[in-house]
């Protein structure tokens, strides 16, 4: 039992990747989802695809937006209508190495990655506070625990999640409102595709998605994966600097000798 049955969620970030297979597991669980991204079609074929689900608040849905504008961001709220939670999977990646930086890249990951979560809070959480209960899912990543290679930008935005997710639980202790952050290590999707390098303990979309489920029923704020990962990153959040950048140091000339 995972207390998700008859529930509805705003799913952001919906069309592909980790959140359609969310959208998917959780239908299977009983929950009615809003799916949203920016493509449309995607999210129809989704519905499509997803188990019918029926739940006091509603059924399962596409509203398509863009999480960079503000007022489609409300306009589609507005459009979703009753949740009881919302879950922010929207995200844009390029590897990039501070040495090359590309300034629009960067501005869309921020965009995206960031402001578009504020965007999305903002138009739900004051409901959420209003009614005394509803459910924050952010989707982070284990790069925000420490600053890495090729992650300029996208490993900020991850960063800036966690510390979100931990002003949120500042701010809503006591509101009835819960919040979780989930930091998930590699994923396969259009995301992973764009690196060259190998990715340790990568999974598939579906078994992030069942962990993602997993994970909101045991209710601990943060959900990361996989164990070994998420551990080493841990560790390498609470090691002095000069030890750390000794092992990146290592860790980059092991992968310029295999990559
Ligand atoms: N893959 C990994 O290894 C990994 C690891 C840790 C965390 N994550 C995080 O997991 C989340 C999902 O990523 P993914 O790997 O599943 O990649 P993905 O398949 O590319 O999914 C990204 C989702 O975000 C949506 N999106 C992007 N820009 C948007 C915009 N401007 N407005 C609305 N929706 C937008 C995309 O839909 P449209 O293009 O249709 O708009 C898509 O549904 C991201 O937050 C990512 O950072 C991924």
């Amino acid at each position: 039992m995972t207390g998700l049955a008859g529930k509805r969620y705003w799913l952001v970030g919906a069309s592909s990747g980790i959140g359609r297979q969310l959208a998917l597991c959780l239908a299977r669980e009983g929950t009615a989802v809003a799916a949203s991204a920016r493509s449309e079609d995607a999210l129809l074929s989704l519905v499509e695809d997803m188990e019918p689900v029926r739940t006091d608040l509603g059924g399962h849905a596409a509203v398509a937006f863009d999480v960079t504008d503000s007022a489609a961001t409300i306009e589609a709220f507005r459009n979703v209508g009753a949740v009881d939670g919302v879950i922010y999977c929207a995200g844009a990646y390029e590897p990039m190495s501070a040495t090359r930086p590309d300034l629009e890249a960067l501005e869309r990951i921020v965009d995206v990655n960031l402001t578009g979560a504020l965007r999305v809070l903002a138009a739900c959480v004051p409901e959420f506070c209003r009614r005394g209960s509803g459910h924050v899912l952010l989707i982070g990543s284990l790069v925000g625990y420490r600053g890495l290679p090729d992650a300029w930008g996208y490993g900020a935005t991850k960063a800036a999640l966690m510390h979100l997710a931990e002003c949120l639980l500042c701010d809503l202790d006591g509101s009835g409102v819960r919040v979780q952050i989930c930091n998930p290590g590699f994923v396969e999707s259009r995301l992973t595709e764009k690196n060259a390098f190998r990715m340790p303990f990568i999974m598939t979309a579906q078994e992030a998605a069942a962990r993602i489920v997993r994970g909101i029923a045991r209710n601990r704020h943060e959900i990361a994966f996989p164990f070994v990962m998420a551990t080493a990153f841990r560790l390498l959040s609470a090691l002095p600097r000069p030890i750390c950048s000794l092992l990146l140091a290592f860790g980059r000339q092991r992968r310029r000798r295999n990559p």
